[in-house]
């Protein structure tokens, strides 16, 4: 079998379908027809398989090793890398791309024309798709052997980042990359038993995303693979497995060092499915709903479905398609609201068709963004019939609503103008790593949403698809973005190593999976490109990716996020939407750009994809503090370099940022901006300026832990205006600063406010134009307490206390939810405040904290915020940062009961705190965190 496959030459048919219009309340659309890259498959040949199709969740009954057999990587190199002479690390971000270097590969044995042929699905021109080579690459791999003995290696559960465990490389050029090392080889071997009844069936991998260069390896075969440690990706197992018998599946990892700016996370941080099928059976993200016309008494959607044939007869084939209401936890509600039924369509045998068919729902109940909207959604299950038996059916979840770019205000969603308040963020989860879990994606959005956001930004790669899943759930507006470099080079080994490969492999990959998400609004090509300084020649890239965006969703607007490419430059040509990053509010001497890209794109949104960059440390404040209001980051001026934190008055910024303060500025002074996305929600592992010695960023308005930043407050100030809040900072303990000057500040939704301390007014204050805070820069501190009331249009509107504390006493505890689900993913977060004798916050506090799980969960990570610290976040005890010390417990699979989390800590009245842990209802776990999940394997 393997022999005639990969000795043929690819068979590439072209065949045009048909579709026939014959629905109820529905019409059909002309059909499109493909040529498919996938060859016609030997194991379907003969009678096709009846059985619908099966996802399967592979996550658990994995062995991991680290490292090659006898430490040579050479036989498994995907390809042959530059030397890196030297380290990127600490460079200043927005410093200029390089020039890719130039490696002569003559000679050295690679196993890239195997991996390149995994991409074909995304190439458009057949004759640019890869034939895979005659013979299999001359490569014995002991560790993908069906009968190597991995009984030695770690058994593991994914999604699985072994970087995570450290030990932190305390010194060395590895700050940008989080002083994690995520670099070097990496097995994962499972066993995969393939029921004979499978045989004639199609058996794929699916996998939400490795980290990266992943060569996959059936019963010692290299099937393929993708390299792209970001995007979701698809291997073909079915040539090479054995039905009726246990099958070996490896797969090797390859992440480079010096290839990101951040911390890139290791391993197979995503879900990996297991995908059966028919030989007909509807293609990798093969359905697309849009809805072309939406008013509130009806909907058109329209659909399409790729059919694909992998038998070797033709077949054919009609498609049902029904549309369903979900629920809130994104569940079919009711019966079918419309239903279509088309015509049949003949798929020859190792093709692709596309039928497209459209249907009307009545009085649509539309997707949009809280808290003026509602984002409900509905599901699409498409059937698919083969001689009237049913092959496939397949369902996928999508939101009706209109999305207008208008380039006066902004974004209009179903007529409602929304200015984006929105956040970038990077795809670790802080102590977690970048293995993805649902419960702490979730509540880092809640905790964005409390705070006003309603926007996310991917920096700057795809997520992993259930956080898209999420912000459709809560109604998030999304910038998916796809690159942080193109050809020109951020770091030695980066994405611009393969950029001409796989760039249009990685794109379409990302757009065909993540298309039917209401919450995507905009597609972003890349971020801060090199390409922005080489004129007509890198705007020819960029024209090629937005066109490639274009055709694969005509229905969003595609842009690429600028640092340095001005209005009369070609890139900004090339874009739908302008996304600043910075010069918008101006960079360091350069003033705010928006009026000069409005002048040259009056017919063009423009939106701030990065704004900001502020820096700050939870809690930490540092004097004196200078009257500006806005400042980079310097020692003695916002960074003290020996104690490696930044002040938290929240006035200081990367040299290229500014203070969210005058970031709003520039917004408010350009009011046909769209708004802005700030870097960053949260602070994430890797690129700690303005101190690369640190393992993470200060950029985060919440710290890595989850802990607010005082910055919090002023966002929620401008993003909730109709929220009763003030806060005052800093806190007011301050042994042996009596009789010094201790600027308070404070940040209100209201639009007045009078500070008292001890009791004594220190005067009323009101809002300037164009101001977001209010100051009292003079005040002298004195032991007791500082009051703040805020009043707006003359009334009071909130107040706030905050009280010198004594010394640290006692440890209350809190968890983020008191029930929890028994299914071994999720998690509680348990925040341990350090208080004193009369139970007030002890704002200095790191005494050292120790945690103990009683019941039937485990401890899983622990952390504090503090960038500068070493402490494995593994480790059951920590020292507390600024009061504040997280646990993160994690529930055992199965197994419900009570869970008590203690926290203990030398000299401190100790305490605890109880979960339940409640048996999921089915066995079918929550459908929201795994909404197809059709069995686990
Ligand atoms: C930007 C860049 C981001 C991040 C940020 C740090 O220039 O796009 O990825 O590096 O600066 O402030």
């Amino acid at each position: 079998m393997r022999d005639t496959r990969h000795g043929a030459a690819r068979r590439l048919v072209s065949t045009l379908g048909i579709a026939l219009a014959a629905s109820l309340a529905a019409a059909f659309a002309p059909v499109a027809a493909t040529a498919r890259a996938a060859p016609q498959d030997a194991a379907g040949a003969g009678q096709p398989a009846h059985a619908p199709r099966q996802r399967l969740l592979l996550d658990d009954g994995w062995r991991f090793h680290r490292g090659d057999p006898d430490g040579n990587s050479g036989p498994y190199l995907y390809d042959v890398r530059p030397e890196v002479t030297v380290s990127a690390d600490g460079k200043v971000a927005d410093a200029m791309p390089e020039e890719a270097a130039r490696v002569a590969r003559a000679g050295t044995p690679v196993l890239k024309a195997w991996i390149l042929p995994s991409g074909n699905a995304f190439i458009r021109d057949p004759a640019r798709r890869h034939a895979r080579p005659a013979l299999d690459p001359a490569v014995d791999a002991p560790y993908a052997r069906a009968g190597f003995d991995d009984s030695g290696w770690r058994a593991v559960t994914l999604p699985h980042d072994w970087a995570i465990e450290g030990p932190f490389l305390t010194t060395g050029p590895y700050g940008g990359m989080g002083r994690l090392q995520t670099w070097g080889p990496a097995w994962y071997r499972r066993k995969l038993d393939i029921a004979a009844s499978d045989r004639g069936r199609k058996v794929f991998l699916d996998v939400d995303g490795a980290m990266a260069y992943a060569s996959v390896w059936v019963n010692g075969h290299l099937a393929g693979g993708w390299p792209y440690g970001y995007n979701s990706f698809r291997i073909d197992l079915t040539p090479w497995l054995q039905p009726g018998g246990t099958n070996q599946l490896a797969i090797r990892l390859d992440n480079p060092p010096e290839s990101a700016r951040w911390y890139p996370g290791a391993g197979l941080y995503r879900n990996v499915w297991l995908t059966k099928t028919a030989p007909l059976h509807v293609g990798l993200w093969g359905v697309t709903v849009t809805t072309p016309e939406v008013t509130p008494d009806a909907a058109r959607v329209a659909w399409q479905v790729a059919l694909d044939n992998d038998g070797s007869v033709p077949a054919s084939a009609t498609v049902t398609t029904e549309l369903y209401v979900l629920d809130e936890h994104g569940r079919i509600a009711g019966k079918a609201v419309a239903t279509t039924q088309s015509g049949p369509a003949t798929v020859a045998a190792g093709a692709s068709v596309i039928v497209a068919g459209a249907t009307t729902v009545v009085r649509p109940r539309l997707w949009g963004p809280p808290p003026t909207q509602k984002p409900q959604r509905y599901a699409l299950v498409a059937t698919v019939r083969q001689d009237g038996r049913v092959v496939d059916r397949y369902e996928t979840p999508f939101g009706i609503r209109t999305v207008r770019f208008d380039p006066d205000r902004g974004v209009v969603v179903n007529g409602e103008h929304i200015p984006l308040r929105g956040v970038n963020n990077h795809h670790d989860l802080g102590a977690l790593g970048a293995a993805f879990n649902m419960r702490a994606a979730e509540r880092q959005l809640e905790i964005m949403r409390a705070m006003g956001a309603n926007a996310l930004r991917m920096s700057h790669n795809p997520p992993d698809p259930q956080l898209l899943d999420l912000a459709d759930r809560m109604g998030f507006l999304v910038m998916d973005e796809v690159f942080d470099s193109w050809q020109r080079k951020k770091t030695p080994l980066d994405f611009h190593l393969i950029f001409p490969d796989w760039h249009e492999q990685d794109l379409r990959a990302m757009i065909r999976r993540d298309r039917n998400h209401p919450s995507i609004i905009l597609w972003s090509v890349g971020n801060e490109v090199g390409e922005q300084y080489t004129g007509e020649i890198g705007a020819a890239v960029g024209r090629e990716l937005v066109a490639i965006a274009h055709e694969e969703d005509a229905t969003r607007p595609a842009t690429g996020a600028m640092n340095y490419a001005k209005a009369d430059m070609p890139l900004p040509g090339t874009v739908d939407v302008i996304s600043l990053n910075y010069q918008g509010t101006g960079i360091r001497t350069l003033p705010g750009q928006f009026p000069m890209f409005r002048a040259a794109y009056p017919d063009k949104v423009i939106l701030h994809s990065e704004s900001a960059s502020a820096l700050s440390s939870r809690g930490e404040y540092q004097f004196p503090v200078p009257g500006v209001l806005s400042a980079a980051v310097r020692p003695g001026a916002g960074g003290d370099p020996a104690t490696r934190q930044v002040s938290a008055y929240e006035l200081f910024a990367a040299d290229f940022g500014a203070s969210a303060d005058r970031a709003f500025a520039s917004l408010d002074q350009n009011p046909y901006t769209a708004g802005e996305f700030v870097w960053t929600g949260f602070d994430y592992l890797g690129e700690p300026t303005p101190y690369y010695e640190a393992r993470s960023s200060y950029s985060g308005i919440v710290d890595l832990a989850g802990f607010p930043k005082d910055r919090y407050y002023l966002y929620q100030s401008r993003w909730r205006a109709d929220l009763p809040m003030v806060h005052v900072l800093p806190h007011w303990t301050w042994p042996g600063r009596a009789g010094q000057v201790t600027p308070v500040h404070v940040f209100t939704s209201g639009d007045e406010a009078e500070l008292f301390v001890n009791g004594k007014s220190q005067g009323r204050q009101k809002k300037a134009p164009y101001a977001y805070r209010l100051r009292w820069d003079f005040v002298t501190w004195e032991p007791g307490e500082i009051r703040v009331v805020a009043y707006k249009d003359g009334k009071e509107w909130a107040r706030e206390t905050v009280r010198t504390a004594g010394a640290p006493a006692a440890l209350q505890a809190q968890a983020d939810r008191t029930t929890l689900s028994a299914d071994g993913r999720d998690l509680a977060f348990v925040t341990v405040r350090i208080v004193d004798g009369a139970g007030i916050p002890a704002p200095r506090a790191r005494d050292r904290v120790r945690f103990t799980v009683e019941g039937p969960a485990e401890l899983v990570a622990t952390d504090n915020g503090d960038a500068t610290s070493f402490e494995s976040f593994q480790a059951p005890e920590r020292a507390a940062f600024n009061g504040l010390v997280l646990a993160i417990v994690r529930t055992r699979a199965g197994a419900g009961g009570t869970i008590t989390v203690r926290a203990s800590g030398a000299g401190l009245r100790g305490t605890a705190v109880t979960m339940h842990s409640k048996l999921p209802a089915s066995k079918a776990g929550t459908p929201e965190f795994q909404p197809r999940i059709i069995s686990q394997m």
